[in-house]
């Protein structure tokens, strides 16, 4: 395509999309001044938009998804293949790739019974922890009288854009405007040692933060809490890991309570963190395990709910008035072409190690971010893990005031402009929405890591404070 035949194109699909795309997360306001970007094509890292400009994505897709990079010859005929074979069937009945694909998952999850769990199908994050939030409720049936339903949940967690995945979700700001929230979920306090709530510091403290999970339980009653849910490293809601001693904790106060554990791995499971889930840096053991985005690589839509057999095994057990199973139905849970894009991508991280990828260029992207708090007051703090990073800005060292969102929006804009795409906090907490976001895929090389800091370098040097 020429220039011209570029031009004409873009104006003319940024019209149509104008009509009529409804965008997410995007405010009004901008209609009238930004041209929405459409990006129409990509490959590895990196992705062209209808104006015909690239970028190097450090964002996986905007929100954490591709793992595997743009593009995947391997995924995109696995699934053409598939649809070709049996595109779809109820899940209530099973199929090829769903089988196998459970199988191969379960093999990445030993903690969850060495290939004894069970792998129920849905379509998004939101949606896989709402069939957790039913499991929870339909055991607390099957085994009393239906009190110990409830959900504890952690401040600065994200758990999805339904009612129910936004109650019990941490971040105050997403959910304005969206109640009254689902009754039966309650929170407790987040693990940032950066703004510890207790006032305290690492190395001096007693884990308070962990331990406020006892207090919450308690508080509502023990006797009436099903399940905590919680990210292993926050997400969007900072993208904070916790110290090594945080979950060994949390998992004797489970034990303590026979409250079960669930951890969304939504954004970390598939490889973000240099291993499979993000919760195997912290020697923990869960009971049910959601995911989604990297689960695929965003090249079909599908999420999983993870089960010990412990838990599977209860939905047959109950009086002659149980119902002996988990009454529910996803209808895209059916669809073939997740588990078969699935399967493909698992052996694509598989085949090119690119676990052990992730842990070098993470290393390098850490190093190297930590090399921009030396060097400019406004980073306060440099997160993450893998290639999986936060940079949290600041207005002032000393006093930790957090900066502007309008200040991380500027980054970004210049890192876009430079050609690179990062991602920020989005108005997920009021005063709190300042630090840059980076997820680049899986296969990332020491050259994309460079560019990707040096755009950062480049857009702090080029807005002084
Ligand atoms: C940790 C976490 N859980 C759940 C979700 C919800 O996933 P989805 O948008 O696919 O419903 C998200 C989405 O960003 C997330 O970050």
């Amino acid at each position: 395509m020429n220039h011209t035949d570029i031009s004409a194109e873009s104006t003319n699909i940024i019209g149509t999309d104008r009509a009529s795309v409804w965008h997410h997360l995007t405010p009004h306001s901008n209609l009238k001044t930004t041209d929405p970007l459409i990006i129409k094509s990509g490959l590895g890292m990196r992705v062209i938009d209808i104006k015909g400009k690239g970028y190097l994505d450090a964002t996986s897709g905007g929100v954490w998804s591709v793992n595997v990079g743009y593009g995947s010859e391997k995924i995109a005929n696995a699934v053409r293949d598939q649809l070709m074979e049996m595109c779809y069937f109820a899940n209530s009945a099973g199929s090829v790739p769903g089988a196998l694909f459970a199988e191969k998952l379960l093999t990445k999850i030993p903690e969850i019974g060495a290939g004894q769990g069970k792998v129920y199908y849905s379509n998004s994050g939101s949606e896989a922890n709402e069939k957790a939030y039913k499991m929870v409720r339909q055991l607390a049936h099957i085994n009393g009288d239906g009190r110990k339903h409830k959900v504890i949940f952690r401040d600065r967690d994200y758990h999805g854009t339904t009612i129910t995945a936004l109650s019990s979700s941490g971040q105050s700001q997403r959910k304005e405007q969206y109640g009254p929230f689902t009754p039966g979920f309650s929170e407790f306090s987040h693990c940032c040692c950066y703004r510890c709530p207790f006032g305290k510091f690492y190395g001096s403290c007693d884990i308070e933060c962990a331990k406020d999970l006892e207090t919450a339980i308690l508080r509502e009653g023990a006797d009436t809490v099903g399940s905590v849910v919680l990210e292993p490293i926050t997400a969007g809601g900072g993208v904070i890991p916790p110290v090594p001693e945080y979950f060994p904790i949390i998992q004797e106060i489970c034990k303590k309570y026979d409250v079960l554990l669930h951890i969304d791995e939504v954004v970390c499971g598939l490889g973000r963190t240099g291993k499979w889930f993000g919760f195997q840096h912290y020697g923990v053991k869960p009971d049910m395990v959601t995911m989604a985005k990297g689960l695929a690589s965003g090249y079909a839509a599908i999420s999983c709910t993870i089960t010990t057999d412990a838990i599977f095994k209860q939905f047959a057990l109950g009086d002659a008035g149980s119902l002996g199973y988990f009454r529910d139905i996803s209808t895209f849970g059916g669809c073939t072409a997740g588990p078969a894009a699935g399967l493909a991508n698992v052996e694509i991280i598989e085949q090119e190690n690119l676990l052990d990828n992730v842990v070098q260029m993470g290393d390098l992207l850490n190093g190297r971010l930590l090399e921009l708090k030396d060097k400019y007051p406004v980073v306060g703090d440099v997160r993450g893990k893998g290639l999986f990073a936060g940079v949290e800005l600041v207005q002032d060292r000393q006093s930790k005031q957090p900066m502007h969102e309008s200040y991380a929006m500027k980054l970004a804009a210049h890192c876009m402009e430079q050609g690179v795409l990062i991602g920020r906090t989005n108005r997920s907490f009021q005063e709190f929405n300042n630090t840059l976001c980076l997820s680049p895929a899986l296969i990332a090389t020491r050259r994309d890591i460079d560019d990707i800091v040096d755009a950062i370098d480049n857009a702090l040097a080029a807005n002084p404070l």
